[in-house]
C-alpha cells in the first residue's frame, strides 16, 4: 500500500471545478450559509468558460418579441428530441431570472441604445415555435461573454466567503460502502501534498472532454476529469456519442470563431463563392443549428467545393460588415483571426473548419444536478451526496445537439439549481462524513502506481493515438465500418494504460504525472463515446450515421447509459423524460407543440 500522509478538510459542500457552473454552484451554496470549498486544477478565471465568446441565451425580449416557450421549443427541436423535457423547460423558464441575477452581480453586458442588455441572433434560436424569423436571444458582452461571467462569479464567490483550493488536482471520489459519495482525494500541484476533502455533497463541475479529440476548440485542460472519476467509481456516463463540432474553428489551429460572427451578419462560402447554406437550410441559412451547418460544410468539402490549396476548408466572410460593428461586437475574434490565421477580417475571409467543441453527453443527472445511477427498476435512481453540473453533467438538456449560447445558460441555470437543491438536502447542522480510509488508500495506490509507472508507452504518445483515432473514427459523419474499427482500436489503446511510462517521479509541479492522470480520465470518456456511437443505429443531432441516415424514434429515442471498466464498455438504455414540468393549464407548453417531427430549417 502506498504511504502518503494527507491533510483532511471537512465541508458541507465541495465543488470540483471553477468554470461557470462550478462558480455559480459555489456562489449559490455559500450564499445560503453552507460551508463551501471549491477545488480547482487551474486558477478560477483560467477555467475554460473564460473562452466562451458569443453569449448566453435567455428570452429577455430586449430586441424584439420572445417567449420562454419559444426558447424551450427551439431547445427541444435542437436536441433532435433526445433532451429530457423537464430539464429543457427548467432551462428556458429560469434563463431570464439567471441572466438578470448575473447582471445584478455585475456582469458587464453590452448594451442597447436604451441601456438594456444587448442580444444577438444565434443558430437555431427562432420565434413562433420555429415558424417565425430568427430571434435575438443571445445576451452578449461583446465576444468575451464567458470571460465577463467568470470574473464576476469568482469575485462574488469570494465575497460570500467560499473557500478556494487552487491548483489542486482531484484524483478520485470517495464513496461509502452503501454507494454515497462522501468526498474527494486531491493532489496539491505546487507543493506535492495530498488532501482529503470530506463533504456532505460533492459537486462535479469539471467541464468537457474535448481533448479526447485531436482538434478541438476546448482548452488542453478539458480532460473529462469528472467523467473519469465517476467511471472509476462504477457509475455510468450518458449519451456520450453526441459530440458537437462547431462550424467555425480556425483552419489549422482549431481556435474558436464565435457563431456570433454569423449572428452579426457573417456568412459561409465555398470555392465558387456561393453562400451554400441557402441550399441546405433555406429559412435559417447560416443560422441553422451547428450540427446542420457542420454537416453542410463537410458535404461541400467532400463534393470538391472546399477552399484553399487542398480544397479542405470553408470561408467565413465578415469583411462586408461595418468596421465599427466589428470593433464593438467582435473585437476578440478579429484579433484571433489575425493571430491564428493571419487574416484581416475587414479585408479577407477567415478559413474555417468544423472542430470538436462540446460534449452533449456526460454524467447523468436530473435537472437539480443530482447524479443518477439508473437501475432496471428505477431509471432515475439518485446517487446520494453527488451532483454534476455544466458540461461534465448531462441533465439532459441538450439531447443530441446543443444550440449555441445554451451552454452558458446551462452553466448558470443548473449551477444555481444545484445550489437551490443543496440548500434543501444538505443539513448544515449534521456531522460531515468521516474519512473512508479504505477508499483514500485505493485512490492513493492508483496515484502511486501511475507516479512510478515504468512501462514502454509515453503518455503523450498514447494520448496522440487516442486523439487521432477519435478524430478519424468518431467524426462529423460516421459509418458502421469506421465505428467498428474505432471501437476495436480504442479498446487496444485503452489497454496500453497498463504499460505507461512516467519519467518524472517528483510530486511538485509534475506535469508528466498530471497529464497521465488526465489521460486516465480522457480514456473512459473516449471509450464510452465510440462504443455508444457504434451501437446507435440511427442519425440524430450530432450523430450522423451514413448507414442509418434517418432518425428512428421508435427504437432510439432513448438515452445511452455506458459503464466503463478498464477497456471494456457495457451499454444500457434509459427512457427520455417526455413530460414537461408544467401542463398547458399551468401555463406550460402544449405536448402537441413539442411532439417529434422532421427537423428542417
Ligand atoms: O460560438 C460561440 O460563441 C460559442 C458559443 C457556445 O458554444 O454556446
Amino acid at each position: 500500500m502506498a504511504a502518503y500522509e494527507y491533510e483532511t478538510h471537512d465541508y458541507d459542500v465541495v465543488v470540483v471545478g471553477a468554470g461557470g457552473a462550478g462558480l455559480r454552484a459555489t456562489l449559490g451554496m455559500a450564499e445560503q450559509g453552507l460551508r463551501t470549498a471549491c477545488v480547482t486544477k487551474v486558477f478560477p478565471t483560467r477555467s475554460h468558460t473564460v473562452a466562451a465568446q458569443g453569449g448566453i441565451a435567455a428570452s429577455l425580449s430586449n430586441m424584439g418579441p420572445d417567449h420562454w416557450q419559444w426558447h424551450m421549443y427551439d431547445t427541444v427541436k435542437g436536441s433532435d428530441w433526445l433532451g429530457d423535457t423537464d430539464a429543457m423547460e427548467y432551462l428556458a423558464r429560469e434563463a431570464p431570472k439567471a441572466v438578470y441575477e448575473l447582471e445584478h452581480y455585475g456582469v458587464p453586458f453590452s448594451r442597447t441604445e436604451e441601456g438594456k442588455i444587448y442580444q444577438r441572433p444565434f443558430g437555431g434560436h427562432t420565434t413562433e415555435f420555429g415558424e417565425g424569423p430568427p430571434v435575438q436571444r443571445t445576451c452578449a458582452a461583446a465576444d468575451r461573454t464567458g470571460h465577463a461571467i467568470l470574473h464576476t462569479l469568482y469575485g462574488q464567490s469570494l465575497k460570500q466567503k467560499a473557500e478556494f483550493y487552487i491548483e489542486y488536482f482531484a484524483i478520485d471520489l470517495i464513496m461509502s460502502d452503501d454507494g454515497a459519495c462522501t468526498g474527494v482525494v486531491c493532489w496539491k500541484l505546487d507543493d506535492g501534498t495530498i488532501h482529503v476533502f470530506n463533504a456532505k455533497m460533492v459537486v462535479l463541475a469539471t467541464g468537457g472532454y474535448g481533448r479526447a479529440y485531436f482538434s478541438a476548440t476546448s482548452a488542453h485542460t478539458c480532460t473529462g476529469d469528472g467523467g473519469g472519476m465517476v467511471a472509476r467509481a462504477g457509475l455510468p456516463l450518458q449519451d456520450m456519442e453526441f459530440v458537437q463540432f462547431h462550424p467555425t474553428g480556425i483552419y489549422g489551429s482549431g481556435c474558436l470563431i464565435t457563431e456570433g460572427a454569423r449572428g452579426e451578419g457573417g456568412y459561409l462560402t465555398n470555392s465558387e463563392g456561393e453562400r451554400f447554406m441557402e441550399r441546405y437550410a433555406p429559412n435559417y441559412k447560416d443560422l441553422a443549428p451547428r450540427d446542420y451547418v457542420s454537416r453542410s460544410m463537410t458535404m461541400e468539402i467532400r463534393e470538391g467545393r472546399g477552399v484553399g490549396t487542398h480544397g479542405d476548408h470553408i470561408h467565413l466572410n465578415l469583411s462586408h460588415l461595418p468596421k465599427e460593428a466589428l470593433q464593438l461586437r467582435l473585437p476578440g475574434i478579429s484579433e484571433s483571426a489575425r493571430i491564428f490565421a493571419g487574416v484581416d477580417v475587414t479585408k479577407e475571409p477567415i478559413p474555417v473548419l468544423p472542430t470538436v467543441h462540446y460534449n452533449m453527453g456526460g454524467i447523468p443527472t436530473n435537472y437539480w444536478g443530482e447524479v443518477l445511477n439508473p437501475t432496471a427498476k428505477d431509471p432515475n435512481n439518485i446517487v446520494p451526496g453527488l451532483m454534476a453540473v455544466g458540461e461534465a453533467g448531462c441533465a439532459s438538456v441538450h439531447g443530441a445537439n446543443r444550440l449555441g449560447s445554451n451552454s452558458l445558460i446551462d452553466l448558470v441555470v443548473f449551477g444555481r439549481a444545484a445550489a437551490i437543491r443543496a440548500g434543501k438536502v444538505v443539513d448544515a447542522e449534521s456531522a460531515v462524513p468521516e474519512t473512508n480510509t479504505g477508499q483514500v488508500d485505493k485512490a492513493l495506490d492508483r496515484f502511486d502506481g501511475l507516479r512510478h509507472a515504468d512501462g514502454a508507452v509515453a503518455t503523450a504518445d498514447l494520448r496522440l493515438e487516442m486523439q487521432k483515432t477519435m478524430q478519424e473514427d468518431a467524426a462529423v459523419f460516421r459509418t458502421s465500418k469506421t465505428l467498428a474499427e474505432g471501437v476495436k482500436k480504442m479498446g487496444e489503446i485503452a489497454g496500453k494504460l497498463d504499460d505507461l511510462k512516467v519519467t518524472d517521479r517528483s510530486l511538485v509541479w509534475n506535469s508528466d504525472l498530471m497529464e497521465t492522470l488526465e489521460l486516465t480520465n480522457l480514456m473512459p470518456n473516449a471509450l464510452a463515446t465510440i462504443t455508444g456511437a457504434e451501437a446507435r443505429q440511427e442519425s440524430r443531432g450530432a450523430h450522423a450515421h451514413e448507414d442509418f441516415p434517418e432518425r428512428d424514434d421508435k427504437a432510439w429515442r432513448v438515452h445511452t447509459i455506458a459503464r466503463v471498466e478498464g477497456n471494456k464498455t457495457s451499454l444500457e438504455y434509459r427512457p427520455v423524460i417526455e413530460a414537461p414540468l408544467s401542463t398547458e393549464k399551468e401555463g406550460g407548453i402544449s405536448l402537441k407543440k413539442i411532439a417529434p417531427k422532421e427537423r428542417t430549417f
